[in-house]
């Protein structure tokens, strides 16, 4: 539905709301509760566990009497007024699907004044007296300063990277890290076989979260990551020494942060950055690999696993944790608790300010680290 289009009417709405109010505001009678709407986008890189956060926020608003309309393409539709309501029918049977139903963007709704006046103009319009923001740094981000205008806001963290502060784990971490773990096993019985080494780039941005977390469930035998610095020297040592000790093959995971300097790249220039502001990877894997064969003489292959990581149905745990995120973010909406983003801290759910979130990357901490570097084979 484009802001051209009629407004049309929620099935789960009883349509006295409706009628009493077009626009979805609020309203109050004798006989039934108040009706307000809430609109949900999903924002930034799709990652499995969307649906299931979309599917939580609409099946909470049923309970706390909301309205659920979902905004199409992350920012982008709040531009453009590209609406549809959610109801109960329509978010059946989308808890196991990947990516988004709403479908995503990466825009930026401050870069243009025009675009944030839209934005208003559709609040007003759809009468959304909440947002609920599901996305990574970029779009949280854009959330709070979206919120420092005065709109209320809430967020949810999602992306593979596990990269946002103040939450333990984001939804589609794990199945990423589960997808890359499946794909190391694989590599590892080739890389046996032929006696190579296999370097797998995994995503992850400027952290290094996927790469230890996939390495020690997939027992790699040596993990690169932006946080720690190496020098070739250092790795081409370490994998010679496991060579020697009689181990003739190695499966060297690298997360696609991992500094270039180390590796002899200069830095990725400004104009190859996406609309948020982030780098685009240049595919260290095969600058490593290459490296690796030419110092060390051992056949070298790579595999960049890419967006296969970010796709497919989500684990239990991520649609697990992505409908308490969903059914949170509900409350604080109906607590008029705005300005926060949900978050996961041990085992419980709690929310934070969303300037906290994201005023810094959450970065892999050196005993996670440690842990892995202690549990690989081969070294002396
Ligand atoms: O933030 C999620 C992520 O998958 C990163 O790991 C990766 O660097 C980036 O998105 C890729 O973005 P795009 O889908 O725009 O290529």
């Amino acid at each position: 539905m484009k802001a051209d289009e009629p407004t049309s009417i929620p099935r789960d709405v009883p349509f006295d709301h409706y009628a009493e109010n077009p626009g979805g505001g609020p309203h109050e009678s004798s006989s039934c509760p108040v009706i307000k709407t809430i609109g949900v986008l999903t924002g930034g890189g799709d990652c499995p566990g969307l649906n299931a956060v979309i599917r939580a926020v609409e099946r909470a608003g049923i309970k706390y009497h909301f309205v659920t309309l979902g905004i199409r393409n992350g920012w982008q539709g709040l531009i453009d007024g590209d609406v549809e309501p959610l109801t109960d029918f329509s978010v059946s049977g989308i808890l196991p699907k990947g990516g988004t139903i709403l479908g995503t963007s990466r825009t930026n709704p401050l870069k243009k004044t025009s675009d944030f006046q839209k934005i208003k103009a559709n609040i007003k319009k759809f009468g959304i007296h909440a947002l609920i923001i599901i996305g990574g740094d970029g779009t949280l981000s854009a959330a709070r300063d979206v919120a420092k205008h005065g709109i209320p806001v809430v967020g949810i963290p999602k992306t593979i990277d596990n990269d946002i502060s103040g939450t333990d784990m984001t939804f589609g971490f794990d199945t990423a890290v589960s997808t890359v773990t499946e794909a190391i096993d694989r590599l590892h019985t080739t890389a046996e076989s032929h006696h190579r080494i296999i370097v797998v780039e995994v995503m992850g941005r400027n952290v290094g979260w996927i790469a230890v977390t996939a390495g020690i469930a997939g027992g790699a035998d040596e993990i690169l990551i932006p946080e720690v610095h190496f020098t070739m020297d250092q790795v081409c040592k370490r994998l010679k020494d496991r060579y020697d000790a009689g181990k003739k093959f190695s499966i060297v995971v690298i997360a696609e942060g991992a500094h270039e300097k180390d590796l002899g790249l200069s830095s990725v220039p400004e104009n190859e950055r996406d609309e948020c502001g982030h780098e685009k990877f240049v595919g260290v894997g095969n600058i490593l690999g290459k490296e690796l064969e030419r110092r060390l003489g051992i056949e070298t292959r790579v595999t960049i696993l890419g967006h296969v990581q970010r796709g497919g149905s989500p684990t239990a745990y991520d649609r697990v944790l992505a409908t308490r995120f969903g059914v949170a973010a509900v409350q604080l909406v109906h607590a008029s608790d705005f300005g926060k983003m949900v978050a996961l801290q041990g085992n419980r759910i709690t929310s934070i300010p969303l300037e906290s979130a994201v005023n810094q990357l959450k970065t892999v901490d050196n005993d996670f680290y440690e842990l892995a570097m202690t549990v690989i084979g081969g070294r002396k």
